[in-house]
């Protein structure tokens, strides 16, 4: 195998069943990402906490749903470390000693906050660790050195306050102890949800990942298609129909066919969905199969975590001698 050309980190909340938005917009980007980088993938289940801390039992059910989905969908703890934040204690002294040199106009600057802070009601998120999201965030890829975040724009702030804090710490301490970690912006597909808008679960409007083979043409039919179409021979615009879009993201090769059809009427809603649901289900078929494996054998999970958390350890445990060092702790 070729040298891998680098280190990738990045994470994910554990904040309960993935989905297709979530396998089309970021892990099988992760997965093809494996062979070539050295990839540190992590449930932040510290993050879950800045907002879910008055809710916490939910979390270690959702830290396991977690991994059993990214290691479904393909994620290989073969070839990745794949661990659990709260398990590497670094990441706690990290956050600490960063939280020296922020200044805290950087955190209350960075777009996501000031945004979720209006748009999350019900939550007192007037707290200090939700203020410090990004820099927990930060301390996460600086641990592990990392080159490179794969992530969705909605981060990418929060990759840019990663490189800002790392020139200053290098600056501050004259020593070149992190390098500047790049954006990798996640290959933009738009997944839409059931009613067309995008799949998030915010609209409770989303497929699972999980999903039983069986379920998914009921799911499927309740998809929304082109809404000016009512006979069966009406010409459709497949531009503006949520079956059109998966049949573009599951069979590329087909959707000009599709479109054509649509287009002149010559196929109707019903069997266009059929046929996306059979796709839908050949393509999930491997990821279900792996998944009924794997919660047949839960020691495995745990194995996964302890195997992880000891390869991360290991890792951590030298950048924070360094860091202890440049800052007069040693
Ligand atoms: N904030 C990220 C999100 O909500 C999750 C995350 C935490 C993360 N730490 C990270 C992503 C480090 C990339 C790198 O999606
Ligand atoms: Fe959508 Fe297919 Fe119906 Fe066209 S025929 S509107 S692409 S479901």
């Amino acid at each position: 195998m070729a040298a891998k050309k680098g280190v990738i980190f990045s994470g994910m909340r554990p904040t309960g069943k993935l989905h297709l938005g979530n396998l089309f917009g970021a892990l099988e980007n992760w997965v093809r990402l494996q062979d070539e980088y050295h990839c540190f993938f992590c449930i932040v289940d510290w993050h879950a906490l800045t907002t879910a801390y008055e809710d916490p039992v939910t979390i270690q059910q959702n830290n396991r749903d977690l991994l059993l989905d990214w290691l479904s969908c393909g994620i290989d703890p073969e070839k990745s470390v794949v661990f659990l934040q709260s398990d590497v204690k670094e990441h706690a002294e990290l956050h600490l000693l960063l939280s020296m040199l922020t200044p805290l106009s950087w955190l209350e600057r960075v777009p996501t906050y000031k945004e979720q802070l209006q748009q999350i009601s019900g939550r007192n998120l007037a707290t200090y660790g939700f203020l410090g999201y990004p820099l927990l965030q930060a301390a996460d890829i600086l641990l592990y050195k990392a080159d490179a975040v794969p992530v969705g724009e909605d981060q990418a702030p929060h990759i840019e306050f990663s490189r800002e804090l790392v020139r200053r710490f290098n600056y501050l301490y004259e020593k070149k102890v992190f390098p500047e970690p790049a954006t990798l912006l996640n290959e933009y597909k738009l997944v839409p949800g059931l009613d067309n808008r995008k799949m998030s679960k915010s609209y409770d409007n989303v497929i699972e990942v999980s999903i039983p083979p069986e379920e998914i043409p009921a799911r499927v039919r309740m998809m929304i298609t082109d809404p000016g179409r009512i006979r069966r021979d009406d010409p459709g615009n497949p531009q503006v129909c949520s079956i059109y879009a998966f049949h573009h993201i599951l069979n590329p090769a087909e959707t000009k066919k599709i479109a054509a059809a649509c287009q002149e009427g010559s196929i109707g809603c019903v069997e266009c969905k059929n046929n996306l649901a059979a796709a839908l289900q050949k393509y999930l078929e491997p990821y279900y199969q792996r998944r009924q494996a794997l919660e047949k054998d839960p020691h495995r999970l745990q194995d996964i975590l302890d195997e992880g958390r000891k390869k991360a350890q290991e890792i951590a445990r030298g950048t924070m001698e360094e860091v202890r060092s440049v800052m007069g702790l040693t």
